[in-house]
């Protein structure tokens, strides 16, 4: 059985010029996604360490950072150095994953890895035991906005097979086109966080679409 859900809304999809607003917003979040893209790795620029910084001076809520940039060897352990959560740095992208789990969590924060839908996940089933989450992108990564892919979740349950048996000990995140009707799939699949941008902060009462979108989660685990 999953833990119990966590939902991190993804402040991709709130007002750049008022992000302090914004984590006030989901004050019930579990965690506070940060989309850093760097117009490499994916056609899109977001935002970097600063921002993170600021943010981290802004709110209590732990901060996720899904890296979306090439060479995280090189620049991810300063996310963690910061003061973020937990540190997510594509498996596409890393050069050495199991020495950058290293790296994070020698910053003190979670290590995590992302795979994008086309990726699969036995090559990383090794890796992944020295990470702490495992993030399967249920779209391409880049933009918010995007419909969830449902054929990536054999991926999720197959995560959640290696944790139930003891081979991985990890949190198992879902990020893209995450709301109302799509989580309930994700959760029975054996997600356990939840990243939702749109279906957060194009709703009216953003703290109120988490609190709804945790319980879709845990009726459906
Ligand atoms: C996409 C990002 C997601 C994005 C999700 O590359 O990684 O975190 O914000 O947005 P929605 O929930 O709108 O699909
Ligand atoms: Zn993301």
């Amino acid at each position: 059985m999953a833990p119990d859900p966590r939902i991190a809304p993804s402040i991709l999809s709130a007002d750049f010029a008022r992000l302090a607003e914004a984590a006030a917003a989901v004050g019930g979040a579990d965690w506070l996604h940060v989309d850093v893209m760097d117009n490499h790795f994916v056609p899109n620029l977001t935002l970097g360490l600063p921002v993170v910084r600021s943010l981290l001076a802004a709110t209590g809520i732990p901060l996720d950072c899904h890296l979306m940039i090439t060479d995280p060897d090189r620049w991810a352990p300063a996310y963690g150095e910061a003061g973020a959560h937990n540190v997510t740095v594509h498996a596409e992208a890393a050069a050495d994953p199991a020495a950058l789990a290293r790296d994070l969590r020698a910053t003190g924060a979670l290590a995590g890895l992302a795979i994008k839908p086309g990726t699969p996940l036995e090559p990383y089933l090794e890796v992944l035991r020295g990470y702490d989450t495992l993030l399967v992108m249920t779209v391409e990564p880049g933009f918010g906005g995007q419909e969830f892919r449902s054929e990536v979740l054999p991926k999720v349950r197959e995560a959640r097979r290696r944790v139930e048996s003891g081979h991985l000990t990890l949190a198992i995140e879902v990020d893209g086109g995450i709301n109302a009707d799509t989580i309930a799939a994700a959760a029975e699949a054996g997600a356990d966080v939840f990243v939702a941008g749109s279906a957060v902060y194009a709703a009216d009462d953003p703290a109120r679409a988490v609190a709804d979108l945790r319980d879709r989660a845990r009726k459906a685990a």
